[in-house]
Formats: structure tokens, C-alpha cells, sequence
């Protein structure tokens, strides 16, 4: 492809949605990109929150995070950028010790992941011996090297099952724990610094509070002046946001499966609890169906990521993901075994259309 086509294409896919001088300046640079990643053997893999006109020109593969972990396990490629944030960058590190992985850019952080510590999981360790310990993949590694097992909101629901425990921990998200202990119908705590020994004894799944600051952001309020505005509005939740906000909506699940959810319904309109550039991409795939935009809520790190940090990644190979080799063989563990686990798709409970 060349810029002209380049740009054609983002004009139909996008020229409702992103301005035309916008569109002229990014074709240009996804075409610089394009031909960089020929030439460095590199393989672009894009999360569904990266903005439009990314999503659509550079990623070799687009996905939610279990989807883009099984790709980077898959490649053959010398070089991986990843145009998300940086527990999803270390993921694919730890999958592949001898590829150059790059973030594009420095920081790229997650609230999630900044929740908790190694020490942390050490510590809940050793208040609750022997009890298999579950980690979100929205942590960096060393926490991972902690844990029996990853998942993600693809997968979180049979990843506690395949344990057949009684008792599990699940870290770091509070509200994914809450959705998965109400799927899977266990009862959860959250153990405080001096715990009440008699409380704390009827538990079957132990939490942490870790949030996610744009999930966080949505209020019950929004689904029902959503509703009153847009009678039959079909809307749909990631399950980092409270298990409130899930119950009163139609549809819980990864970003993936929220984008299928849209393009495999007939409705015509759809409101998206999760950060707002999905929405666009998701626009721009079923032009033919409304996006109701109740907010710009957009992830601060994953807005980082742009064509021109991703140019420049692959100009002077930067930001170089680096795990040390004792904590990589350990995360990986963790991941190895969540692989091997299918995804569950949806939160069965709250679909309810
Ligand atoms: P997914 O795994 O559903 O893509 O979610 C990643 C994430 O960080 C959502 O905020
Ligand atoms: Fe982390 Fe939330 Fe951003 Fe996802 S949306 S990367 S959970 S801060």
C-alpha cells in the first residue's frame, strides 16, 4: 500500500469519525511504519483501545489482551511493538525471552497493575497458606512470578474454575474478583491489614482492592439516562467495571467480546461501558449501527501509544521491554498455564438479550 491508498482506505473506514487533514498526516506515517516493519522482520500487534486511525493502518493483529498474549506465543517475527501498555508488552516478553519486545512508549502504565506489589502477594501468601493464587494479567511480572495462574476478563471465569479449588485468591481488580466470585458463586473478602479472625473465616475467594481509574468512572445514572433517551439502546460492560454497572447492563465481557456482541447483533443502537476509542473502531467496522457516547472517558496510558511513537519505536528499536530471567521463568508459569486454558467468552450471568 501506498500513502494515496493508505489514506483512501482510513477515509472510508473513518471519515465520519476523524478529521480529513487528521487522516492525511496518519496514512503518511502508518505508511513510514508499514515499510519499517518489512524491512526490521516486525510484527505489530494493537489492542482494541488503540485510537482509530492506528488500530486500523499498522497492527499486523488487533485484540483484546488473551487474544494478542496467544499471538505474541505464536510469532515467528525478530521484533514485537506493542501497541498497548506495558504489563501487555511484558507478557509478550515473557513469551519470548529472545525477540526484541518495544513499547512505544516509556511509560504506558495501567492502574491495575500499579495496585499491588510482589510483596504484597507474598504477604497474602502467608495469611492464607496453601490457597492457589489467581492474577490478572494487568500486573507486571514480578507479581506474576508470585502467582499460580494468569487470566484475563476473556477467560477469568474458567481459569478460577479449572483450579477446582474451594478457596481461591484473585488479584489485583475488586471489581473483576467481585463479577467472577458472583459467576462462579463464591463468596469473596478482602482482608484488612489486621484481620478479624472470625470474619474472615467464610470466605472462598480472597481480593485485593485494585481499580481500574477509567472503568471506575461509570455510573449507574449513565445506564438509565442512556435508557430514557434511547429506548432498546443495547449496552454493554467490561468487567472491570462494578458488578452495579454489570448487573444493569445487557452484555459483559472482554473487549473482544464486545466488539463481536456488535457485529453479530441486529439492534441499532449500542452503548459501551469501557474506554471510549473502542467505540470509534467499533463504529467504524458496522457503519450501519448507531454508538450511543455517553463520555470521552479514554485510558490515559493506552493514549500514549501513537503512530508517531510507534514510528519512532521502530526507528531507534525503543522502549525496550526487559524482564530479569529469574522473575521471567517464573511469570511465565503463570501464563503458560492460563494459555492452556480456552477463553470463556462472556460473563454468562449478565447477558441477558
Ligand atoms: P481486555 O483483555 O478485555 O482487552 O482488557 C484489557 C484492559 O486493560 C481493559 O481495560
Ligand atoms: Fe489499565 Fe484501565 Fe487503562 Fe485497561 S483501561 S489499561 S485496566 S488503566
Amino acid at each position: 500500500m501506498n500513502t494515496i491508498s493508505t489514506y483512501e482506505m482510513l477515509k472510508e473506514k473513518l471519515g465520519e469519525i476523524v478529521p480529513d487533514f487528521e487522516l492525511q498526516a496518519k496514512a503518511e506515517l502508518a505508511d513510514e511504519i508499514n515499510t519499517l516493519k518489512k524491512q526490521c522482520n516486525a510484527v505489530i500487534l494493537g489492542h482494541n483501545y488503540m485510537e482509530p486511525a492506528l488500530f486500523n493502518s499498522v497492527p499486523d493483529f488487533v485484540g483484546d489482551s488473551l487474544e494478542l498474549s496467544r499471538k505474541a506465543a505464536e510469532t515467528d517475527a525478530d521484533i514485537i511493538i506493542f501497541c498497548g501498555v506495558r504489563f501487555m508488552a511484558e507478557t509478550a516478553k515473557i513469551l519470548n525471552p529472545e525477540k526484541t519486545v518495544l513499547l512505544p512508549a516509556k511509560i504506558a502504565g495501567c492502574s491495575l497493575a500499579a495496585s499491588i506489589t510482589a510483596a504484597d502477594v507474598r504477604k497474602l501468601k502467608e495469611q492464607f497458606p496453601g490457597v492457589p493464587v489467581v492474577t490478572y494479567i494487568n500486573t507486571y511480572a514480578d507479581v506474576k512470578a508470585e502467582c499460580d495462574i494468569c487470566c484475563t476478563s476473556g477467560n477469568a471465569k474458567a481459569v478460577v474454575e479449572s483450579l477446582g479449588t474451594e478457596t481461591v485468591i484473585f488479584l489485583p481488580d475488586e471489581y473483576l474478583a467481585r463479577n467472577v466470585a458472583i459467576e462462579t458463586g463464591k463468596h469473596i473478602i478482602f482482608p484488612t491489614k489486621t484481620p478479624k479472625v472470625d470474619s474472615d473465616l467464610d470466605y472462598q475467594m480472597i481480593g485485593w482492592h485494585g481499580k481500574c481509574e477509567v472503568h471506575d468512572q461509570f455510573k449507574l445514572e449513565d445506564i438509565e439516562n442512556a435508557r430514557k433517551q434511547f429506548p432498546g439502546v443495547v449496552i454493554l460492560a467490561h468487567p472491570e467495571c462494578s458488578p452495579e454497572i454489570c448487573e444493569a447492563c445487557d452484555f459483559t465481557g472482554s473487549t473482544s467480546a464486545m466488539v463481536n456482541y456488535v457485529k453479530d447483533n441486529e439492534a441499532s443502537h449500542y452503548m459501551l461501558m469501557t474506554e471510549c476509542s473502542m467505540a470509534d473502531n467499533i463504529a467504524s467496522e458496522n457503519p450501519d449501527k448507531e454508538m450511543v457516547r455517553i463520555c470521552s472517558i479514554r485510558c490515559p496510558h493506552m493514549n500514549e501509544i501513537t503512530l508517531e511513537e510507534t514510528r519512532d519505536a521502530l526507528l531507534y528499536t525503543q522502549y525496550q521491554i526487559e524482564v530479569p530471567e529469574d522473575i521471567r521463568v517464573r511469570a511465565r508459569k503463570s501464563v503458560d498455564r492460563m494459555l492452556e486454558i480456552g477463553p470463556s467468552g462472556a460473563f454468562t450471568k449478565i447477558t441477558k438479550s
